[in-house]
């Protein structure tokens, strides 16, 4: 008796679960869609993913019907390593993320404004990023003459400046009591850029998610627990002296500066001076800008940026060529709607693909090919009114990082440049420099530069 009852509800639940797949899978026959993966309800929402990547696409989804695209889907990255969804990245459209985002904007416009701090007269924050970018170049001159791993330094740089910015307080530099060694801090980081870069299997198909095919979902409950450790840390020390801090600095909005702010830095300048290794004469060009603009005797300072022209072009042809963020964050079609005469339901997951975009031939001449120079004849900026060039985006989700992103890149860049000569290890030649990409929804080098410097300016400059 009991089997039969069992064998009933399963026959019930079996027909039930192929109506309902059988019904989406009629409608949805009747839509109009864009071209894509092919529709096939047993998948789960594959199907449902539109990538958008060609200028005319992407200013629709970031500008003409952002409204319409500002939701983010629910993925295992935003589940397991951002406190379920509740990150400003992660977190869907609404009056949390709406709240959290505002917090987070004002916190950048008051580190990105110019206000008087301890130092009279000087921008608070800009002394922090000079004197952590000068502890690098420090660094980089005790070893010059020896193999370095670049991204090393360029990580140390973001995550001091942006903790000191925000948390008061470097953590990489801490000695005893240290709760993370910083190498394991670094390989934390690492590994969160790659896992909410990673396209798992369960995301796009539900009921796979169970089975974590790719073993991802094990590794961001592994890394989730870690980072819990260390902001727990930070948030205890906060509250016992508040006053370093503002009270609403949660771990969720610490998790997204770092995440967001650290990695993103360190892998355009590490791009950069690997293209430029490739192509000496930019090397020649840059330093030729530098030497007149700035001389032989002192450091680069944000002020200068605008006076240094080929430097930023350089900051934007990387930014071309090896976006951070290949096809942006993943967003979210929040209401069924009309795009270019498709009919695209709500629960697409858009993609907008500022790589493809970055080398479109019709856009970019030789677009595969390094070349600061073209910028000197177009007024193209990365500040999301161009949508030929938008590594960071567009709209109500842009990153509200842009700003501070972009000085820690220029600067960074600008005296890397200024302060050292630059060659490859072990006779390599610029031929044999691997370029590959680990190619995700972030695209860091697949493997780590390795490059000597030599120190060019007079040594007192080296000193801390
Ligand atoms: C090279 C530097 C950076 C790049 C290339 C970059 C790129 C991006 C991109 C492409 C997005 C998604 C935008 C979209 O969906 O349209 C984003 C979002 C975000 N970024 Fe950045 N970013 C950088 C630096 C930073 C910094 C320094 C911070 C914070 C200190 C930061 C915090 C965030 C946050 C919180 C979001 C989520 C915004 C939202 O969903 O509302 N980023 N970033």
């Amino acid at each position: 008796m009991e089997a039969t009852s069992w064998t009933a509800y399963a026959a019930v639940f079996l027909a039930t679960l192929f109506l309902l797949l059988l019904s989406k899978y009629l409608l949805q026959r009747k839509l109009h869609l864009p071209p894509g993966p092919k529709p096939w309800p047993i998948i789960g929402n594959l199907n449902l993913i539109g990538i958008g990547s060609s200028v005319e696409m992407a200013k629709v989804f970031l500008k003409t019907m952002d409204i319409n695209f500002v939701g983010r889907p629910k993925t295992a990255a935003g589940k397991c390593t951002t406190y379920n969804y509740s990150d400003i990245t992660w977190s869907p459209y609404g009056s949390y993320w709406r709240q959290a985002r505002r917090m987070c904007m004002m916190e950048y416009s008051v580190i990105n404004s110019y206000r008087r701090g301890p130092k009279l007269g000087v921008n608070t924050y800009e002394y922090i990023r000079a004197e952590e970018l000068h502890s690098i170049l420090h660094n980089l001159n005790k070893i010059s003459g020896k193999p370095i791993l670049l991204k090393d330094y360029l990580t140390t740089l973001s995550l001091n400046v942006i903790s000191r910015m925000v948390l008061g307080k470097s953590y990489l530099n801490e000695s005893e009591n240290s709760i993370v060694t910083p190498e394991e801090f670094k390989k934390m980081l690492d590994e969160l850029f790659l896992l909410n870069g990673v396209l798992s299997i369960g995301d796009s198909i539900p009921w796979l998610d169970f089975m974590d095919l790719q073993g991802y979902v094990k590794r961001m409950k592994i890394l989730s627990k870690k980072f819990d450790k260390f902001l727990e840390h930070v948030l205890d020390e906060h509250n016992a002296k508040s006053n370093a801090v503002e009270n609403y600095v949660a771990k969720d909005m610490v998790d997204d500066m770092l995440a967001g702010g650290t990695e993103s830095s360190a892998v355009t300048v590490e791009w950069a001076i690997s293209e430029l290794l490739k192509k000496p004469e930019i090397f020649k060009k840059a330093t030729e800008e530098l030497d007149r603009v700035i001389g032989q005797n002192r450091w680069v300072q944000e002020k200068d940026i605008p006076n240094l022209p080929y430097i930023e072009a350089i900051a934007k042809e990387t930014m071309r060529l090896h976006p951070v963020a290949p096809m942006l964050v993943p967003r979210l079609c929040l209401e069924d709607c009309k795009v270019a005469g498709y009919d695209i339901p709500k629960g697409t997951r858009v993609l907008v693909s500022v790589w493809t975009i970055g080398r479109d031939p019709t856009l970019w001449d030789e677009p595969e090919a390094f070349k600061p120079e073209r910028f000197r004849e177009m007024s193209i900026d990365v500040k999301g009114h161009d949508f030929e060039l938008s590594p960071f985006g567009a709209g109500r989700r842009m990153c509200p990082g842009n700003s501070l992103g972009l000085k820690v890149i220029q600067a960074s860049l600008a005296n890397l440049l200024h302060g050292f000569n630059w060659s490859l290890p072990d006779n390599m030649t610029p031929e044999e420099l691997n370029m590959e990409e680990i190619f995700g929804l972030s695209t860091p080098k697949k493997f780590p530069l390795s490059t000597v410097v030599e120190p060019r300016l007079p040594s007192k400059l080296y000193s801390v």
